[in-house]
């Protein structure tokens, strides 16, 4: 056994209260160590992302304790607990890049923002060496518009590690699920020389079976908030000892189904007004044929939480109509995907 890095102990997480409450997480105990790539899997709504969150405390446990380099992050105070999470940084699917900032300028923002001293030449010279790390020195002037899904993944990464001293664990969070399975590849590679070549630790939260399967060390299974087993990873897959274990590794054939002729799209609404009139709205107003492929949303008062995989019409330009209204949709995001589980 390594050292551990972070120590998640009988962490729970409760959402509202009465009718609406959501168990979203109970009774987690996690050690991940330092130096390697730990998976979390599990199917939508299985409480991963709100896991992450609560690792690095964006989310506050209900109750529970997390431990992130021998310092208690759930007892610290607000301005030490700022200081704390600068050691971990993380991704997401959507990779939240500032539109209006070039990719050096995305990358320098962390360090603007931690009022670092150092003079603007010193950020800029760190960004660039970052740039180069990613593997897009030539991309330091463009615009996010003007880069792929995969070129944009790449310089989140890159602002993710801007931070100095450098951050010592990346969260990731669904980050190679909006990307096309080559394009996937290569940011795993990335991710792995990451962890390789700097020591970073790595957490990776994904529903996609492969991405677990080629990079981490380790990983846990879980469903319904609750982490069902945990273990190296030739183990889980080659033997999984439950059922949401099963589930979720059988061949994948079984579980993820691709559908080549059908663009997706998933929604994940965050507090929206209720999903069938959006739908409905798509199909009157829009005269836009959705089929709904998979649900799993809640909810709570007149708002809905969770998330819908849509299949897009075929026809490109009403596929794309669809896609530019359900972007539109306060409180909810919507992002073409290849694929989906059930
Ligand atoms: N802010 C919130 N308020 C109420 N419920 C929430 C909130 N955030 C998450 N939930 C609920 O907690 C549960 C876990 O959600 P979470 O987003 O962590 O799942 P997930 O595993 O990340 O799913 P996905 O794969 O779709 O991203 C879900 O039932 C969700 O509806
Ligand atoms: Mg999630």
């Amino acid at each position: 056994m390594g050292e551990t890095i972070i120590k998640i102990e009988h962490l729970y997480k409760t959402f509202g209260s009465g009718d609406g409450q959501v168990k979203a997480l109970q009774d987690i105990c996690l050690d991940i160590e330092k130096g390697e790539i730990f998976g979390i899997i599990g199917l939508s709504g299985a409480g991963k992302s709100t896991l992450v969150r609560c690792i690095n405390l964006l989310e506050r446990p209900t109750s529970g304790k997390v431990t992130v380099n021998d310092q208690e992050l759930t007892a610290l105070k607000a301005k030490d607990l700022r200081r704390a999470r600068r050691g971990m940084s993380m991704i997401f699917q959507g990779f939240n890049l500032l539109m209006q900032r070039t990719a050096l300028e995305n990358i320098c923002f962390p360090l603007e923002l931690s009022g670092l001293k150092g003079e603007k030449g010193w950020r800029k010279k760190r960004a660039m060496e970052l740039l180069e790390l990613v593997g897009l020195p030539d991309k330091a002037d463009a615009y996010p518009v003007q880069l792929s899904g995969g070129q944009k993944q790449r310089v989140a990464i890159a602002r993710s590690l801007a931070e100095y001293p450098q951050p010592q664990v990346l969260l990731c969070d669904e980050a190679t699920s909006a990307l096309d399975p080559t394009t996937t590849q290569s940011i795993l590679d990335l991710l792995k020389k990451i962890n390789r070549e700097l020591g970073v630790t790595v957490v990776v939260i994904t529903h996609e079976m492969r991405v677990v399967e080629q990079i981490c060390d380790r990983v846990a299974v879980l469903d319904q908030g609750v982490i069902q087993e945990q273990g190296a990873v030739s183990d889980i897959f080659s033997n999984p000892r439950t059922e949401a274990g099963r589930r979720l590794v059988m061949p994948s054939g079984e579980k993820i189904h691709v559908l080549p002729a059908n663009r997706l799209v998933r929604l994940v609404f965050n507090g929206a007004a209720a999903s069938e009139p959006i739908i409905s709205s798509l199909a009157i107003e829009q005269g836009i044929r959705l089929n709904i492929i998979s649900a799993d949303t809640r909810t709570i008062g007149d708002k809905t939480f969770g998330t819908m995989v849509l299949g897009l019409p075929q026809d490109e330009t009403e596929a794309a109509r669809a896609l530019i209204y359900a972007r539109e949709i306060p409180g909810v995001t919507a992002e073409e995907v290849t694929e989906y589980v059930q």
